[in-house]
């Protein structure tokens, strides 16, 4: 059931080096550079985007995410959300309004994963980027890269994949709209969806905590993700798999990574879910296939390289 948690709202990915970084995530992926704060962090959006930030990066001796946050309907929600994260167990941290620039108070928690979690329901608005809300042109010009049209999702990896769907499901809102289960039972891989989206955010079972797989990118068809490849090879991005498409989700991908080794990935396409849909079911024996549909194999390194 909706409880006002409406989609995610930003990620913050530690980068070694943040020159190198804002090249890739700006020239390459095309997101808009849209303010630095005291801390040198960098904040950017996607072009679709009405909210000021979606990406903030911060420079770090060590690759990773710092924490996704999830964009609610209002501070009621939030504080609702607050206290039944706390009555669920987790211990929560209040960030005051404007610790990230033009960003309203946030809860933090983490979940059975290990992994940061903000929720939050502020944020300066500066509409579309180029186009805005008033007869809006079909896009801006002056896009670079591959025009990456918004943040869409975080894949992680780590324990507890059945508190941590209870957390999502239960306090959070979010729905179970696929899976791959084991032979013996076990859920090995959840895509959670707050909205209509296959995902908002999934999680691989892994035993190592609050590892980073990938932040993902919205574009808008095929033909982009073929764009994107070429992009990757003119710049020799390092790649990690594609063009192909998913089984799970169905969505046209490629993987790369930024200079720090965290992988990104675009995507164009994939399924929808409405709140009465069984959750889609993946055998862990067809895994190759619902991860990658073509090759119906596995690459090694898309299961255990993480940031
Ligand atoms: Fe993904």
């Amino acid at each position: 059931m909706k409880k006002g948690v409406m989609r995610p709202g930003h990620v913050q990915i530690r980068v070694l080096d943040m020159d190198e970084a804002v090249k890739h995530y700006v020239d390459l992926l095309g997101l808009i550079e849209m303010d630095r704060d005291d801390q040198g962090r960098v904040y950017l959006k996607a072009w679709t985007e009405v909210d000021k930030f979606s990406v903030v990066l911060r420079e770090a001796d060590v690759a990773g995410m710092d924490f996704m946050g999830f964009k609610c309907l209002n501070e009621e929600v939030v504080d609702t959300l607050r206290a039944e994260l706390i009555e669920f167990g987790c211990e929560v941290e209040d960030i005051p309004a404007g610790e990230l620039k033009d960003c309203g108070h946030r809860v933090r928690f983490v979940a059975p994963t290990g992994h940061a979690f903000e929720l939050f329901a502020t944020k300066q608005q500066t509409g579309k980027w180029g186009v805005g809300n008033r007869n809006p042109e079909a896009w801006p010009r002056g896009l670079q890269g591959m025009q990456a049209n918004r943040f869409d999702h975080c894949l992680l990896y780590g324990p507890n994949l059945d508190r941590t769907l209870e957390l999502f499901r239960d306090v959070l809102g979010f729905d179970l709209a696929e899976q791959v289960v084991a032979p013996d039972g076990k859920r090995v891989a959840q895509f959670l969806t707050a909205s209509m989206k296959a995902h908002d955010v999934a999680f691989i079972d892994h035993p190592e905590p609050g590892k980073f797989h990938h932040a993902s990118f919205f574009l808008e068809t095929w033909n982009d993700v073929l764009k994107a490849a070429d992009l990757i090879s003119m710049t020799n991005t390092s790649i990690d798999i594609g063009p192909t498409r998913h089984g799970l989700t169905h969505g046209q991908t490629i993987y790369f990574f930024d200079p720090s080794g965290n992988r990104n990935e675009v995507f164009a396409g994939g399924d929808y879910h409405y709140p009465d849909h069984e959750p889609v079911t993946w055998d862990a024996s067809e895994l190759g296939k619902a991860i990658f549909y073509h090759d119906r194999q596995l690459n090694e390194r898309f299961l255990t390289v993480l940031t």
